[in-house]
Parts: structure tokens; sequence; C-alpha cells
């Protein structure tokens, strides 16, 4: 494998972080707790366009799986989960979030890492997913090609990646306390508190996390790298997958041609171009719509001009921060709101040869009806 020696660097400095904290384990203490989760995962499913009812009986494999949570409410379905995971901590809890819900039967785990094993596995899957990794590994887009590279027809893929328009936010947040605690995690948990509770406290609140875990994960990692998101298309393109359904939607709202005309796919990031640059100025300044207010006076203009005014705020305090001449009062723009995207969901296909398989049958049909 390419660059395996620098991979496996960079894993071992995001499993030491993950080793005192497991990032993605969510407190299913009571039933609130259980239920707001199991709700949220419904949210997800639905949003994606992925009925609850598909995972029966299907095989899904779960890269970087951690703590098995996401893995569970698959295997509730009646999927069957493989989880490949090198934290060894992880890998134990998700083991007991199994058993304690008389699921175990439903659970394999590999505990290694996805670099060290034979991603042939990858075929045997109905589902593979991998969701909130590979921004925390060296070269994500490698990495998705890696995976990609080895699906077979009619596989489907979810992945949940970090997208730069989408992320800047945050990505302004981690550089500013990283810059004022000079890279001392103490210190950035100091900094993290007094400047960005709104975050910490939605954060914690919509997650499930514990305020430490969204800290070492999300600000201490020294591993967090977004992509964007014409290399994130052109890595699905390459690969033959064709788009199903994301989060954010890349579909073109305007589009009222039948249905049945041949569109391009969405994963064809040259042909969306200004579009897509469109949608990335709004992942970038999102942050405080308010659905009903819109709603009501859906004024489109006013919206595009209120995201190119951010979009400008923006860009002049990533400068600012980038010299560290940056103020308490000019982080007002990344203090309030939920922070732009946060992880990008995307769900693909991989591109079948049916359409030839089914003009051969077509063939014998038609001879049987002469
Ligand atoms: C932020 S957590 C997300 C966990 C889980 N997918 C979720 O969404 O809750 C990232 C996970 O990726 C795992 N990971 C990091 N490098 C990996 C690698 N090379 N192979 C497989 N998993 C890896 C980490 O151990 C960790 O469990």
């Amino acid at each position: 494998m390419k660059n395996y020696k620098k991979r496996k660097e960079i894993e071992d400095k995001v499993l030491k972080i993950y080793r005192k904290v497991s990032p993605s384990h969510r407190n299913l203490i009571n039933d609130k707790t259980k239920k707001q989760f199991f709700n949220q995962r419904l949210n997800l499913m639905n949003t994606l366009g992925l009925p609850v009812s598909f995972f029966e009986n299907k095989k899904i494999l779960e890269i970087g799986g951690g703590t098995g949570e996401k893995a569970l409410f698959y295997a509730f379905y009646g999927a069957n989960v493989t989880i490949i995971e090198p934290n060894e901590n992880s890998c134990k809890i998700a083991k007991g979030v199994f058993a304690k819900s008389n699921l175990a039967k439903k659970l394999r785990i590999i505990n290694k890492s996805f670099y060290d094993i034979d991603l042939k596995i990858i075929k045997k899957f109905d589902m593979i997913c991998v969701e909130g990794v590979l921004h925390h590994t060296f070269n994500p887009m490698e990495n998705l090609d890696l995976i990609l590279s080895n699906m077979k027809d009619n596989q489907i893929i979810l992945i949940a990646i970090g997208e730069s328009h989408g992320m800047l936010k945050r990505e302004l947040q981690k550089e500013a306390v990283t810059k004022l605690a000079k890279n001392e995690p103490e210190l950035i948990s100091h900094f993290v508190k007094k400047l960005f509770p709104e975050h910490l406290k939605r954060a914690t609140r919509f997650d499930l996390r514990n305020v430490e875990s969204v800290i070492q994960d999300n600000y201490v990692n020294p591993q967090d790298e977004s992509s964007d998101l014409e290399n994130i298309c052109n890595t699905f393109s390459k690969n033959k997958i064709s788009y199903l359904s994301s989060y954010p939607k890349l579909d073109f709202f305007y589009i009222t041609s039948p249905w049945s005309h041949e569109r391009e796919d969405y994963f064809n990031y040259k042909f969306y171009r200004n579009y897509y640059k469109f949608l990335e100025k709004i992942w970038m300044t999102c942050g405080e719509e308010k659905i009903s207010k819109m709603m009501k006076t859906f004024n489109i203009e006013h919206i595009i001009k209120e995201i190119n005014i951010d979009q400008k705020k923006l860009l002049k305090l990533k400068q600012k921060i980038k010299k560290n001449i940056f103020t308490e009062q000019d982080l007002g723009i990344i203090k309030k709101g939920y922070m732009g995207i946060g992880l990008h969901y995307f769900v693909g296909v991989k591109q079948n040869s049916d359409k030839k398989r089914f003009v051969e049958k077509l063939k014998k049909y038609k001879k049987i009806e002469n």
C-alpha cells in the first residue's frame, strides 16, 4: 500500500486520542437518550431515502465502526454487521452494546485498521458504511478511492465525511483555539469552553456525546482533513459509483423535465460546477436558518445577498486567524448558530452491468412472444 508508514503514523496519533475517549460512544443511558438516538438515525435514513426495511437480512460492513451504536441500529432492523475497528477499547464497548441488546449474534468485529486487511472483503457485503472516519485518516480521498475501487456491482456505499465548505466554520474555530492555546491540549479545552460554549452545548445535546469527547474528537484530534466536494465527486465518478442521495442534497431544485429523461449523474462535478459553487457558498455560510420564517417570505434575492455578506466576513476572518491577528470580537460569526453543515453524507451505488443482462434476457423473451 502506498505511503503505508505515513498512514500508520497518522493512525497512531489519532488512536492515541481515541484510546482516551472513544469518540463515537453515545451515552444511551436511559429511555429518553435511546429514543433520541434512534429518532436521529431514522431522520438520517429518511433524509437519505433508505427505508429501514432495506436492512432486513442485509450484510453490512462498517469501516471504523467505533463503539457500535450505529451498527446496532442496522442490526435492530435485521442486518448482520461486520465492524472493522483498530481501537480495541471501542471494540470492547461495541461487544457490550450488542450483548446488552441481545443482538450479539448479529455482530462480527475485526479489531484491525482497514490498512491491514485484505480489502477484497468489501465484495462480500450488500452495503458499506464509512461514517466520520475518512477525514481522520491520511489522505482521505486516497482512502475513499481504496474502498470504492474494491466494490462490486449493485453494492451500496454510505459515507459521512468532512466537506471543506460545510466544515469551514468548525475549522476556523479549531484553528483559532489551537493558535491561542499554542497547541497545548489542556489549554485547547479551556479556550473551547470559554469561546464556544454554545457550540459545545449543541454538540452534546444533539449528538449525545459528552463535552470531553467532543473536545478531543473535534478540537484536539491531530488529523481532521476535510475534502472539497469536487474531489469527493470525482472519486465517486472515477469508480463508477452513481449518486443515490446525500445530505445536504446535490439534486438541482429547478429540474422539471420528465423523470424519464436521462440526467447527468450528480457526482459529475464538472457538469454541475456552477450550481455546486453556489451550494458550497450556502454550506459555508449556513448556521442560523429559520425555515418557517424563510418559507413565509421566501425572498431568494435577499437570501443570496445575506450569503454573499457572510462569505466575505468568513473569508476575512480566515485570513486573520491564519496570520494570528484576530481578536475575540472577530470570532462573533463562528460563535452563534449551528456552525455549518458538519459531516456531509453521500449514498451511492456501484453502476452495474444489469442493463446489458436485461437486454440479453429480453432477446429470449421476444423469441417466445413471436
Ligand atoms: C469519529 S469516529 C466515528 C465512529 C463511528 N463510525 C461513528 O460514526 O460513530 C472515527 C473512527 O474511525 C476509526 N479509525 C481511524 N482510523 C482507522 C483505520 N485506519 N481503519 C479503520 N478505522 C479507523 C477510529 O478508531 C474511530 O472509531
